[in-house]
């Protein structure tokens, strides 16, 4: 089954909005007529705005790198669906472990939110992952599974089309280490029969599931050849516009 390759950037907390814009008009002026690779930016919510009015006109998505399950209310610092699809946010980031592991984040609330993007015509990217204290402890598939069952609860389907699940290995994140191509390719095959039993042959056969953790041009096509490796999660490499379209570039030549 040909799946297209995605390759999203999470640039974190880094780029202010002027610095945002320059990146993305580089990424926009180098890839934006690009249609063989889907690819996808998130800055902070900072630069939503001006990023999407920068973006029009080009194949290149925006995303968002959080977002809360509520639509609107008292809920002081947060950002809500409706707020992100005003400003043609397509993607949104969900249940990131920096998320998970400083704000507390659990499978359940995570849950919640990928609810609500579904609903709200908003694509979830679903990041899943094991510490290393779990990897060495033999725990990485059974984290993993519970990661993607809790958090894909409860959605049909009929509504399922556009799920991404990101698997990123905790230990991998911002270290330099990078999980060997067999390592992703045994737990991305795994996702993948988890979401056939949850969602389907035909939406499991179609959905994107992205590698993240220090992923690079020099090792990005090595994972990116994988049968169950259909793109990158970058964080670092995103912050520059070269290593962000040399990553494009990886992904397009990959088969
Ligand atoms: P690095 O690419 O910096 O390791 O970050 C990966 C990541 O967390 C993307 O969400």
């Amino acid at each position: 089954m040909y799946r297209q390759k995605m390759i999203v950037g999470n640039w974190k907390m880094n780029k202010t909005t002027a610095d945002a814009l320059v990146l993305i008009r580089d990424i926009a002026a180098t890839v934006g007529k690009r249609t063989d690779v889907d690819v996808v930016v998130c800055p902070p919510f900072t630069a939503l705005e001006g990023a999407s009015r920068v973006l029009e006109g080009t194949a290149v998505k925006l995303g968002a790198q959080n977002m809360h399950p509520e639509l609107n209310g008292a809920f002081t610092g947060e950002v809500s669906a409706p707020m992100l699809r005003e400003l043609f946010v397509t993607h949104v980031i969900l249940g990131h472990s920096e998320r998970r592991a400083y704000f507390g984040e659990t499978d359940a609330f995570v849950n919640q939110k990928v609810l609500t993007a579904i609903k709200n015509q908003l694509r979830p990217i679903l990041c899943v992952g094991e510490t290393l204290a779990e990897r060495e402890a033999g725990a990485t598939l059974r984290v993993v599974q519970t990661q993607v069952e809790r958090g894909l609860e409860g959605v049909g389907r009929e509504t399922a089309g556009g799920i991404v699940v990101a698997y990123e290995p905790v230990w991998a994140i911002g270290t330099g280490k990078v999980a060997t191509a067999a390592q992703a390719q045994e737990v991305h095959a795994f996702i993948r029969s988890l979401l056939v039993k949850l969602l389907g042959e035909a939406v499991a056969q179609r959905a994107r599931i992205l590698y993240g953790g220090s992923m690079k041009p020099a090792n990005a096509a090595e994972l990116l050849g994988q049968g169950d490796i259909d793109g990158g999660l970058i964080g670092g490499a995103s912050l520059e516009a070269r290593s962000f379209c040399d990553l494009i570039q990886a992904a397009g030549a990959a088969k």
